[in-house]
């Protein structure tokens, strides 16, 4: 059976940088508050009407096909995470497939925010490894700034959050022990409501002791999106981010240790832990927990803040730019999120 490899990969970032000094203008919050709880400095935003979310990660699908020595025509299935697509259906895929001028080929976008990457890359494995497929574009892309509270009302989440496309394109490799060695998916809804967007969706607060004030005066059950959601900022993310931190900072080193685990392999073994870029602070503690050196960890949350499922191919791909994987190197991306779900992926490069 093949494995599969990372053959190409590639980023995309918008030129807008926006500093934490930048957000005060529109909020109560300061650089020394956003720095000392996150580690960011900086973000950047897409142009609001140039860029989306799909634009983003065709610029970086572009660079991964190319530098995996192949082209366009020759991807035969696509994957896409995003928490932010184009549009609320279709998904972002198939306006790769069509933009690309593919074949008709399938394109699946994957839902599960922080940890969507690892779970598309842990998809497209699974097709490679079984012969399905030899050209897979796995994508993660997000367009956050077009769904951000900018008030104080939503200064919690907003500072975090930024925009940005990473890109990879899996081929099978023969060699043996090459490649992606084991990917581990878990997930507990338990907490699903306390890093989540509930609108617009079907929820009509079935999941929560909420009353559903507008429900009774609606003809039929069209409150997708009502005027009072709007009002009262249920348009946007809610987070309780200490309960986050708190669970992120167990799931992260345990989901780490099961992928060295389940190979024979300790830390010690580990040449780069690309941990998606929730929080440097999350990131230190994991570290520190795990006992890495800094040179077996690599972060960029302080340029880009936290780009969800766009965050760990972005820095896969700079790390790899900037020479710190090299060939045999052992790599582990980890992730975690909303849902709760968390992720990890060992990788022999
Ligand atoms: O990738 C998705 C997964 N998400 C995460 O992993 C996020 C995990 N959680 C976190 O990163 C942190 O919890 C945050 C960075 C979101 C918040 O840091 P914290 O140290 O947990 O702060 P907090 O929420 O407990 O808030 C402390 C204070 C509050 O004020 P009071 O009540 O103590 O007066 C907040 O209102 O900080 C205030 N605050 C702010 N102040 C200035 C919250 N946001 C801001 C802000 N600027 N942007």
């Amino acid at each position: 059976m093949p494995q599969s490899k990372i053959a190409g990969i590639g980023m995309y970032v918008p030129q807008n940088v926006v500093t934490n000094q930048d957000l005060t203008q529109y909020m109560d919050t300061n650089d020394a508050w956003i720095q000392e709880r996150t580690g960011i400095k900086e973000r950047r935003y897409a142009h609001r009407t140039d860029e989306t979310t799909t634009t983003m990660g065709l610029e970086a699908a572009k660079i991964a096909i190319e530098r995996a020595g192949t082209t366009a025509q020759d991807i035969d299935f696509v994957v896409f995470a995003t928490l932010s697509p184009d549009y609320y259906f279709p998904g972002c895929g198939v306006l790769v497939q069509r933009a690309l001028k593919m074949k008709e080929v399938g394109a699946l976008d994957i839902r599960n925010q922080c940890s969507g990457f690892l779970y598309a890359l842990s998809v497209a494995d699974q097709f490679i490894k079984t012969g399905m497929y030899k050209n897979i574009l796995v994508i993660g892309a997000e367009k956050h700034s077009f769904g951000l509270d900018f008030s104080t009302r939503g200064r919690n989440v907003s500072v975090i959050f930024g925009d940005g496309a990473g890109a990879v394109v899996l081929q099978p490799t023969e060699e043996k022990g090459a490649g992606i060695l084991s990917t581990h998916l878990h997930s507990d809804g338990e907490s699903a409501e306390i890093l989540a967007m509930y609108n617009p969706g079907t929820h009509a607060n079935h999941w929560t002791d909420e009353p559903y004030a507008d429900f009774d005066d609606a003809p039929i059950a069209q409150m997708f999106m009502s005027h009072q959601m709007i009002d009262h900022a249920q348009n946007f993310p809610f987070m309780d981010g200490p309960a986050v931190f708190k669970k992120a900072v167990v799931k992260f080193p345990e989901v780490i240790l099961e992928a060295l685990d389940q190979n024979g392999l300790s830390p010690k073994d580990l040449n780069m832990l690309i941990p998606h870029q929730a929080n440097l602070r999350i990131s230190q503690f994991v570290q520190q927990k795990m006992g890495l050196t800094d040179d077996q960890v690599y972060n960029n949350i302080q340029q880009y803040g936290n780009t969800t499922a766009a965050s760990v191919p972005i820095a896969l791909c700079e790390a790899w730019e900037q020479g710190k994987i090299k060939s045999g190197d052992l790599v582990c991306l980890a992730a975690f999120g909303s849902g709760f779900t968390w992720a990890s992926a060992l990788i022999r490069w």
